[in-house]
């Protein structure tokens, strides 16, 4: 099984029940959506869009001439996403599409991506690549994710591992998770949440 047909059965079953056991994660996201600076009339990409949780802050930081460019690869958490945009009726004002990091095409260059809990994107050097060629030079990033404590904190990070294993395909992979995309960007500021178990981190997009 490749990474991304595991990522899609863990979403499989985790889709229905996602909203609610990711509610208590809002302030941290309304926080990483905030490095990001958005100003009215942005075109926001948010990768890896799960069920669409981030789409009310993002419209409502980029306004009513700005747009959210969404994509996400499990059926299940897609069709939650699709069904909240139909409901709040933001088909104008979000493009959304069934897709995959690695060869998704967005259909304009974006200003700001936010990363928003997607490590095995962040993990994959085809997907970083694909994403990063799709934004504007200078585009501001932001990015929040698990990472591992400290080496010395020793049996810690069985606990990070077991908490990132439902959610992610690579869940070892914990030690610098952002290595693939600090070099890429001007900038790069990064701090620890979660007692140093998670990390946010902003840049820009080196042109
Ligand atoms: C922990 S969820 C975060 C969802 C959303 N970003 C949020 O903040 O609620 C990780 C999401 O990344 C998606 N994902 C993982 N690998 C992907 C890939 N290669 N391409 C597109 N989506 C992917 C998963 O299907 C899942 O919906």
């Amino acid at each position: 099984m490749t990474p991304n047909q595991l990522s899609i059965e863990r979403y499989r079953r985790r889709a229905a029940g996602y909203d609610a056991s990711a509610e208590f994660t809002m302030p941290l996201r309304r926080r990483t959506i905030a490095l990001l600076a958005l100003q009215p009339g942005d075109v926001v990409l948010d990768v890896g869009a799960g069920t669409g949780l981030s789409f009310a802050p993002l419209l409502a930081a980029v306004g009513e001439r700005g747009r959210v460019l969404a994509f996400e690869q499990s059926p299940e958490m897609f069709e939650q996403a699709r069904a909240r945009v139909a409901r709040e009726g933001w088909q104008e004002r979000v493009w959304l599409r069934e897709a995959r990091a690695e060869d998704v095409q967005l259909p304009q260059a974006a200003d700001a991506a936010l990363f928003n809990y997607v490590h095995d994107i962040t993990r994959t050097p085809q997907a970083v690549d694909n994403l990063l060629r799709q934004l504007k030079p200078g585009a501001r990033l932001a990015i929040a994710g698990m990472k591992f404590f400290p080496w010395w904190t020793g049996p810690l990070n069985l606990l990070a591992w077991l908490k990132n294993r439902p959610y992610n395909a690579r869940p070892a992979d914990l030690w610098m998770p952002w290595d693939l995309i600090a070099p890429r960007c001007d900038g790069f500021e990064r701090w620890s949440t979660q007692w140093g178990m998670g990390y946010i981190a902003r840049g820009r997009r080196r042109a």
